[in-house]
C-alpha cells in the first residue's frame, strides 16, 4: 500500500530524503474521487519524475458552498488502492488544521485570468485554489505539477500564479481524458441520471462542432448561439456560458492568429459541467 503522509513535517523528512540523493519530484493536486483523468496525471509524472507525491485535499477556501463541500466525495482508501496501481510513492492527505492552522492569515489572489467565466461564476474559487496551491508547491517542494486541461482556467492561474511568484516548479498541463462517448471525466458524473448521462456528450459534441465551423469561416457569434441551442435541446436546463477567449489570458478573443480556447459551462440534472477545446 502506498504511504499516506498527514503532517508537513513527516512530508518535508520524505522529500529532503529524496532531493539529497538528486531526485526529481512531481507533484499532482487532487481533492480526492479519483477516476482516470486524475490518474492519467499520475502516470504522466510517474513517467517524467523520480518521485511522485499525489495530495489529497478537499479544500475549504475553494469551496463557495458550504453544502457543496460537506456533500464532496471523500473516499481515501479507493484512492490509495488507485494510486498503488500507479504507482505513486507518496499520498499527502493533511487535516485541514494542518493547512491551515490558527492564526492563518494569507490569500493568493491571481488578477486578470481568474476574474471571468469560473471566477465571475464562484468569487472566492481561484483565490482559495491559488492559495493551497501555493501551499502545496512550498510543503511539497516539488520540481513538477501536474494539472489537467479539463479545468482550463485553473492551468491558466497555476502558470500566472507560479510565474508572477518565481515559484521553482514547472507546470505540466496534461490532455482532458474522456469517456468513449466524449463526456470529460468528473467526479460530478455520478451525480447524473442514468437519462442525463446520456445526454451529457452533448456538451463536447456541441463545442466541437462550433470549433470546427470557426475554423471553417462561420462567425464565433453564429457558432456559439447554435452550440447553446443544441445544449438546450438535449435537456441541459441551463447554459450558464460558452465563450472563445485568448487561451492564456481568457480574455475575449477575435483574433485567430492568437491560439484561442472555447470554454462552457452548463447544467445538467442539477450538476454543473465544464468542458473546453482549443479553436
Ligand atoms: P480536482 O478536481 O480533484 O482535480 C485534480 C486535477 O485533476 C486537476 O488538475 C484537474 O484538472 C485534473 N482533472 C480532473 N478531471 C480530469 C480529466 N477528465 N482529464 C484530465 N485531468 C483531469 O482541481 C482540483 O482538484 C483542485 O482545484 C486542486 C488543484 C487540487 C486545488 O485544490
Amino acid at each position: 500500500m502506498t504511504l499516506i503522509v498527514r503532517t508537513v513535517k513527516d512530508l518535508r523528512q520524505h522529500v529532503r530524503a529524496w532531493k539529497a540523493k538528486g531526485e526529481t519530484v512531481g507533484v499532482v493536486p487532487t481533492m480526492g474521487a479519483l477516476h482516470e483523468g486524475h490518474l492519467s496525471l499520475a502516470r504522466r509524472a510517474r513517467s517524467e519524475c523520480d518521485r511522485v507525491i499525489t495530495t489529497i485535499f478537499v479544500n475549504p477556501k475553494q469551496f463557495n458552498n458550504a453544502d457543496d463541500l460537506k456533500k464532496y466525495p471523500r473516499t481515501e482508501e479507493a484512492d490509495a488502492a488507485l494510486l498503488a496501481t500507479v504507482p505513486v510513492d507518496l499520498i499527502f492527505a493533511p487535516l485541514p488544521e494542518e493547512v491551515y492552522p490558527e492564526g492563518f492569515m494569507t490569500t493568493v489572489s491571481v488578477g486578470g485570468v481568474s476574474e471571468p467565466l469560473e471566477g465571475r461564476m464562484r468569487p472566492g474559487h481561484f483565490d482559495g485554489v491559488a492559495t493551497v496551491v501555493s501551499k502545496l508547491f512550498g510543503m511539497t517542494m516539488a520540481d513538477y505539477g501536474y494539472f489537467g486541461q479539463k479545468d482550463w482556467q485553473q492551468l491558466q492561474v497555476v502558470l500566472r500564479l507560479v510565474s508572477d511568484l518565481n515559484i521553482p516548479i514547472t507546470i505540466v498541463g496534461c490532455e482532458t481524458i474522456r469517456e468513449a462517448d466524449g463526456l470529460a471525466m468528473s467526479s460530478r458524473n455520478v451525480r447524473l441520471t442514468e437519462a442525463g448521462r446520456t445526454r451529457a456528450p452533448v456538451l463536447f459534441s456541441a463545442i466541437t462542432t462550433a470549433a470546427d465551423d470557426i475554423r471553417a469561416g462561420q462567425s464565433d457569434r453564429m457558432a456559439i448561439r447554435e452550440a447553446a441551442e443544441k445544449i438546450r435541446a438535449a435537456g441541459f436546463e441551463r447554459v450558464e456560458y460558452i465563450e472563445l477567449r485568448d487561451a492564456e489570458t481568457l480574455m475575449p478573443s477575435d483574433d485567430p492568429r492568437r491560439p484561442r480556447r472555447m470554454l462552457a459551462a452548463a447544467w445538467l440534472d442539477g450538476v454543473r459541467l465544464i468542458d473546453n477545446i482549443p479553436v
